[in-house]
C-alpha cells in the first residue's frame, strides 16, 4: 500500500552523502535498483537522479514491521528511508561514488508501487529504441539519458550567463507566426477565428530578430524552439531548440569573435574541453576542394586531390568524358589499404553510386611498384605514375577517383571519406575539432525549381567585391555567411544581413520573387526597414547537436526528453492523431481523403 510522507523530509540526494556524513540520521527518497536477501540482511540500492545509495535493512535496528516491509520491496518501487550513514561494512564498491559507505535503515515507508517494468532501468540499455520510446518516462531514468538532460539544462544555462554578460537581452518571438524562408516545410497550424487561414510554426526566429534589431535592442538571443517538416536523420528532429542571436552594428568578425569566447566558454565549463582561439576559418571554396563537404570533419586528413591536369588527355573515357563536360576528376588515397579485398572494394563502389556516383575507379600500388587497377589498362605507364605521384601513392595505397560534374564528385568523396574513417577507426571522439567555414555561395541552383534558391536565406548579405556579377554571374557571387563546424557536424550557422533597399530588391529580383510576392511574404520586414536599420548579423546553434556532441551520443534523440521518430511521429503519445468531425469542423477543414484508418479512429 502507498504510504504519504507526511512528516518526512527529503534531507540529501542518494550521491549527496559521503563518508564525511558518518554518523548522521539522513532521509533519503528514491527508486529501488536492486534488492538482494541476505538472510538476516536486506539491501536495497536506491536511485535518484544523482546516482545509487546502498541502504541496509537489519531486522533489529529497523524493527520487525520494517523488516516485513523490505522484504515486499520491488524494482522501482518509490521508497523513503531514514536512517544512519555507516562505512561499509563489506567490501567498498570502487564503481559506485557512495562504494564506501551505507545507511543503516530506522525507517522504511513505501511511497509507491511499481508493476514489473517493461526493461530493465539500466546503463547502456541492449533494450530497442522504440519499446524504450514508447516508455520514454521509464527510459528516461536512466542514468545515460539523466546524464544528457542535466547536460544540456547546465549548457542552456551557460549560454544564457555568458550572453547576460556580454549585453545580450533575452526576448521571446512568436510560436504562431507567418511562414519563414528557411527552405524546409513549415508545419501549418489551422485558424478556427479566420477560417481557411493557417499559421506557421516558425522554422526559426529569423525575420523577428531582424525586426528586433531595427526596433534598437542592440543584442539579442533567445533559446528558441524550431519547427521543420524535413527527412529525419540522426541529427535533425522536426521541433528542436536553437541558441539563437541578433547583434546590430557588427560584421563578419564581431560575431565570430564574441562566439568563439561563447564557445570556449561553454565547452570548458560544461565538459572541461579546451578550445585554443582562434578557432581556424576556411573558406567554402577550400572545404569542398579540400573535403568534398561544406561541414569537413578535420580530426582526420584523407583529402581530396584534383587530378584533372594530370588525367587531361589520358585514354580511359571516364575520366575525359567527365572533364569534357565541365566536370572534374579527383581522388583519396587510402593510405596503407591497398590490400582490400576486392569484396570490400566493391561494396565502396555501391556506396559511392549511392551518393550519385555512376562508379568509382581505383587503382592500389602493389609492394613491388606494379598496380591493380580498374583503368590501369587505359592508360599509359607514364600517365599512371604521373597519377599515382599526384596522389602521393606509395606502395600499398589504395586510391580511389570519381569522375563527373564538382558536386557529384565532391558529394561521392565527401562521404567516402568519412566511411573510410569510420571503418578505419580515424575519428577520435575525445578530439574537438572547430572550424569555420566562411564565404558560402550566395545562391544555390535548384534543378528542381530551375532557378536560384538563397543557400543560407534571402537577407543574406552577399560580399561587395563580387557583387558586380550579380546579372553575369549569379552562381559565383559569395556570402557574408559562415557556418561553425565541430567534428563533421554543422553545430551552427549565420550571416551578416542585407540592411539596403537596393541589395534587398535586387536579390529578391534574382530568387524570382515578383515585388507582389515578396510584400506579401515579409513585407512587413521590407516595410521596416524603411525606417531607419542598423546594419546587423547573427546566428543560430542547433542546441540538441552541440549537447549531443559533448555527451558524444549517437543521436540526437538521446539528448531530447520527447523526441519524435524517423516518419516524425512520437511514439509514446501518439502524436500525431486523427482528432473528430467536430473539431474539424470548428476550423473548417474537411480531410480529402476518408481512409480507413481515420473512419476506424473516429468510430465512437
Ligand atoms: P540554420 O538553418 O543553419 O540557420 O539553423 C541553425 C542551426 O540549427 C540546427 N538545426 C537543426 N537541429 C536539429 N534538427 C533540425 N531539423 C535542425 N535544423 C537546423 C543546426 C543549424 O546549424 N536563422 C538562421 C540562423 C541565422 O542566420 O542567424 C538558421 O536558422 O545546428
Ligand atoms: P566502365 O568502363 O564503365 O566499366 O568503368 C571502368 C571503371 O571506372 C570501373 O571501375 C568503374 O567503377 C569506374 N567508373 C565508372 N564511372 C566512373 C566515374 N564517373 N567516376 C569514377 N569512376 C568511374
Amino acid at each position: 500500500m502507498a504510504e504519504s510522507m507526511k512528516g518526512l523530509k527529503r534531507t540529501h540526494r542518494c550521491t549527496e552523502v559521503s563518508s564525511a556524513n558518518i554518523g548522521q540520521q539522513v532521509t533519503v527518497m528514491g527508486w529501488v535498483q536492486r534488492r538482494r536477501n541476505l538472510g538476516s540482511l536486506i539491501f536495497v540500492d536506491l536511485r535518484d537522479r544523482s546516482g545509487l545509495l546502498q541502504i541496509v535493512f537489519d531486522e533489529p535496528k529497523v524493527g520487525a514491521e520494517g523488516f516485513a516491509k523490505a522484504e515486499t520491496l520491488r524494482n522501482e518501487f518509490v521508497i523513503a528511508v531514514t536512517g544512519t550513514i555507516e562505512k561499509r561494512t563489506a567490501a567498498v564498491n570502487e564503481n559506485l561514488k557512495t562504494g564506501d559507505i551505507e545507511v543503516i535503515a530506522r525507517e522504511l515507508r513505501i511511497l509507491s508501487e511499481s508493476e514489473t517494468p517493461p526493461f530493465p532501468i539500466e546503463e547502456n540499455s541492449q533494450t530497442k529504441e522504440d519499446v524504450r520510446l514508447r516508455y520514454r518516462y521509464l527510459d528516461l531514468r536512466r542514468p545515460d539519458l539523466q546524464r544528457n538532460l542535466m547536460m544540456k539544462s547546465r549548457v542552456s544555462m551557460l549560454l544564457r550567463k555568458f550572453m547576460e554578460q556580454e549585453g545580450f537581452l533575452e526576448v521571446e518571438t512568436p510560436m504562431l507566426t507567418k511562414s519563414t524562408p528557411e527552405g524546409a516545410r513549415d508545419y501549418l497550424v489551422p485558424s478556427r477565428v479566420h477560417p481557411g487561414s493557417f499559421y506557421a510554426l516558425p522554422q526559426s526566429p529569423q525575420l523577428f530578430k531582424q525586426l528586433l534589431m531595427c526596433s534598437g535592442y542592440d543584442r539579442y538571443f533567445q533559446i528558441a524552439r524550431c519547427f521543420r517538416d524535413e527527412d529525419l536523420r540522426a541529427d535533425r528532429q522536426p521541433e528542436f531548440t536553437q541558441a539563437d542571436m541578433e547583434l546590430s552594428f557588427v560584421d563578419v568578425d564581431d560575431v565570430i569573435e564574441v562566439n568563439e569566447r561563447l564557445l570556449q566558454y561553454v565547452f570548458k565549463e560544461a565538459i572541461g574541453v579546451d578550445i585554443s582561439l582562434p578557432i581556424p576559418r576556411m573558406t567554402w571554396q577550400e572545404a569542398m576542394d579540400r573535403y568534398g563537404s561544406d561541414k569537413p570533419d578535420t580530426r582526420f586528413g584523407m583529402e581530396l586531390t584534383d587530378v584533372s591536369k594530370v588525367v587531361a588527355g589520358c585514354g580511359f573515357g571516364v575520366f575525359t568524358g567527365a572533364l569534357e563536360n565541365g566536370g572534374s576528376v579527383r581522388g583519396i588515397n587510402a593510405k596503407g589499404q591497398g590490400d582490400m579485398p576486392r569484396k570490400k572494394i566493391d561494396k565502396l563502389v555501391e556506396f559511392a553510386k549511392g551518393y550519385g556516383a555512376k562508379g568509382l575507379a581505383y587503382l592500389s600500388v602493389n609492394a613491388d611498384g606494379t598496380y591493380k587497377s580498374s583503368f590501369a589498362k587505359f592508360m599509359s605507364e607514364e600517365q599512371l605514375s604521373a597519377l599515382v605521384a599526384a596522389m602521393g601513392g606509395e606502395p600499398g595505397d589504395l586510391l580511389l577517383f570519381a569522375a563527373d560534374k564538382n558536386k557529384v564528385v565532391w558529394d561521392v568523396l565527401g562521404a567516402l571519406r568519412l566511411e573510410l574513417a569510420r571503418e578505419l577507426g580515424l575519428m577520435d571522439k575525445n578530439q574537438y575539432s572547430f572550424l569555420w567555414v566562411t564565404e558560402f555561395p550566395l545562391l544555390e541552383w535548384s534543378e528542381e525549381e530551375n532557378r536560384f534558391m538563397a543557400m543560407h536565406h534571402p537577407f543574406t548579405m552577399p560580399m561587395e567585391e563580387d557583387w558586380d556579377k550579380i546579372d553575369t554571374d549569379p552562381g559565383a557571387v559569395r556570402a557574408k555567411a559562415y557556418d561553425i563546424v565541430l567534428n563533421g557536424t554543422e553545430l551552427g550557422g549565420g550571416s551578416v544581413r542585407i540592411h539596403q533597399d537596393h541589395i534587398q530588391e535586387k536579390m529578391l529580383e534574382v530568387l524570382g520573387f515578383t515585388k507582389e510576392r515578396a510584400y506579401e511574404q515579409f513585407g512587413f520586414l521590407l516595410n521596416a526597414f524603411k525606417y531607419g536599420v542598423p546594419p546587423h548579423a547573427g546566428l543560430a546553434y542547433g542546441l540538441d547537436r552541440m549537447v549531443m556532441l559533448m555527451v558524444q551520443a549517437d543521436s540526437i534523440r538521446d539528448v531530447i526528453a520527447f523526441p519524435k521518430v524517423k516518419d516524425a511521429s512520437c511514439l509514446m503519445t501518439d502524436a500525431p492523431n486523427v482528432v473528430s468531425e467536430a473539431q474539424l469542423a470548428e476550423l473548417s477543414l474537411a480531410i480529402a481523403k476518408n481512409d480507413e484508418k481515420r473512419e476506424e479512429n473516429t468510430e465512437g
